[in-house]
Formats: structure tokens, sequence, C-alpha cells
């Protein structure tokens, strides 16, 4: 009988950005999937709600701030102590940063934040998972990138080059740890029904959706499909890449 490489029995899957939207949905369907998933977020309510949703242990609940780096180390230290190993980091976290700013009034305090939760705190945890994979020779890295960063949208310059970074990022990573066993993948989506877009006015949404060809918003489930692949054993021959999650927008 053929191998289920979808199914994550045995794996520890660490979902970063857990506590909300995209991670949120990812984190229950690794769950269901059969992964013992450790849930990490700056949002401590919102990991304690989905940690009695999931029914997990003490130790597959771990706050992090991915904007600071000793954080991040922290965290992993902490898993590798409690579980082993890890498999697979799901990153789904970051933050908008400041948006309708003009390039001449751009705020750099605010601009360094966004870059660091998105960009750096990113490689951060790259950095700090990869030689436990190397360890193991197995490892699977997806972090949430954004149509952004591929298009740009104006008045959001931190968030744009923040996310064009972590597409940047990702293909030289992939090169250098290809022969380790390791896939490293970005995943770029358009507009997604989350909390992230919940003060989005109508106007805006209206010409965010006018732009997907199929006419409509994602759902973070749809988006959580494609992640859940990017982590498992059967995305074993495509490393580098920006998968796409954006309707039709993205036709590259
Ligand atoms: N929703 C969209 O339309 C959309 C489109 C393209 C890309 N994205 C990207 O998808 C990812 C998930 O976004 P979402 O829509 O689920 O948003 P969301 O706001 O629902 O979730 C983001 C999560 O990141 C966490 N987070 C923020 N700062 C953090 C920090 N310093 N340390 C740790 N965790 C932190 C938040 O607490 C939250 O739980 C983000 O990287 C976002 O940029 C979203």
């Amino acid at each position: 009988m053929a191998r289920n490489l979808g199914n994550f029995d045995g794996q520890v899957v660490l979902v970063v950005g857990a506590a909300s939207g995209i991670g949120r949905a990812v984190a229950r369907l690794i769950s269901s999937r059969g992964g013992t998933v450790v849930i990490s977020d700056l949002d401590k309510t919102g990991l304690a709600s989905l940690k009695e949703e999931l029914s997990l242990n003490d130790n597959q609940v771990k706050d992090v701030n991915l904007g600071d780096k000793s954080s991040v180390s922290n965290l992993i230290v902490s898993l590798i102590s409690d579980h082993s190993q890890i498999d697979a980091l799901i990153n789904t976290a970051g933050i908008v940063g400041p948006t309708n700013t003009k390039l001449e009034d751009v705020d750099w305090s605010a601009f360094e934040k966004t870059l660091s939760i998105n960009l750096f705190g990113a490689i951060w945890l790259t950095q700090a998972v990869v030689p436990f994979m190397k360890d193991r020779k197995y490892g699977r890295i997806a972090h949430v990138a954004s149509i952004a960063g591929k298009e740009g949208n104006p008045g959001m310059h931190a968030y744009n080059t923040s996310k064009a970074g972590l597409i940047g990022f990702v293909k030289g990573a992939s090169k250098e740890i290809a022969a380790d066993g390791i896939t490293i993948n970005s995943l770029a989506p358009a507009v997604i029904r989350t909390p992230m877009n919940a003060d989005t006015n109508e106007e805006t949404l209206k010409y965010m959706i006018g732009r997907i060809p199929m006419g409509r918003v994602g759902e973070p489930e749809e988006v959580a499909e494609l992640l859940a692949f990017m982590a498992s054993s059967a995305c074993s021959f495509t490393t580098g890449f920006t998968f796409d999650a954006s309707g039709g927008r993205a036709t590259y």
C-alpha cells in the first residue's frame, strides 16, 4: 500500500504565529494529521484558547517574541529540550506595519520593527532550527511571505520590503541546505480572511478582490493546506520556491 506522505505521525511541527488566522488553521490541520504541534506566538491568550481546543500538553505551548533574537533562540532550545527533535517549522507570524505612508514620511522605528518581526525573526528561526535538522538529515521549513513581496503595495514600504526580503532569503538558504535533506520554501498569499484584514476598509477590500480572478478572498484553511504540504515529507523535491495562494492573481 502507498505510504501517506501527508501524515505527521511521530513528527514534531513548530507553528509560529499559531494564535490567530493562518497559523491557527495550520496548527489545527497538522494536529488532525497526527503531528505533535508546538504552538508559539506573542499572544498568550490566543495560545491558551488553541491549547484548550486541541487538548495540548503544557510543553506544546511556548510564547515567543519574533522581534527578539534571544527569545527566538530560547524557544528552540526549550522545544528541543522537551521534544528532542524538530521535523518542520511553519512560520506564519507577521505584522502589517505602517500603511498609507508616503515614501518621504517613512518612520524608521516603525520600519525597523516591521523588518525585525517579519524578516529578521524568520531568519533567526531558520538559523536556530537548521543545526537540529542537519543532525537528522531531515527538515521542512515553510515561511509565509505575501503577494506584497512580489508586487508591492503603495504606502506599505516596510511590509513590502520585509516580504520581498523573506522570498530572497529563502531562495539563497535553500541552495545551501539542499543536500542536508532540508527543504525551505515560502508562500505568497493575496487577501485571506483573517483578523489581519479586519480593519481594512470596504473600498480597499473591493479593490484587492477586484484584482483576484476568482473574485473572492481566500480562507485560512485553504492556505493551511498548502503549508501542510510544504511542511510534510511529500514536499521532497521542491525547495527555494514561492508557492502561490492568490486565487489566480499571480501567474508567476
Ligand atoms: N491575511 C492576509 O490577507 C495575508 C496576505 C498575505 C500574507 N499574509 C501573511 O500571513 C501571515 C499570517 O497572517 P494572518 O493573516 O494569519 O494574520 P493574524 O494577524 O491573524 O496572525 C498573525 C499572528 O502573528 C503573531 N505575531 C505578531 N507579532 C509577533 C511577534 N513579534 N512574535 C510572535 N508572534 C507575533 C500575532 O500575535 C498573530 O497571532 C503573516 O505573515 C502575514 O503577513 C497575510
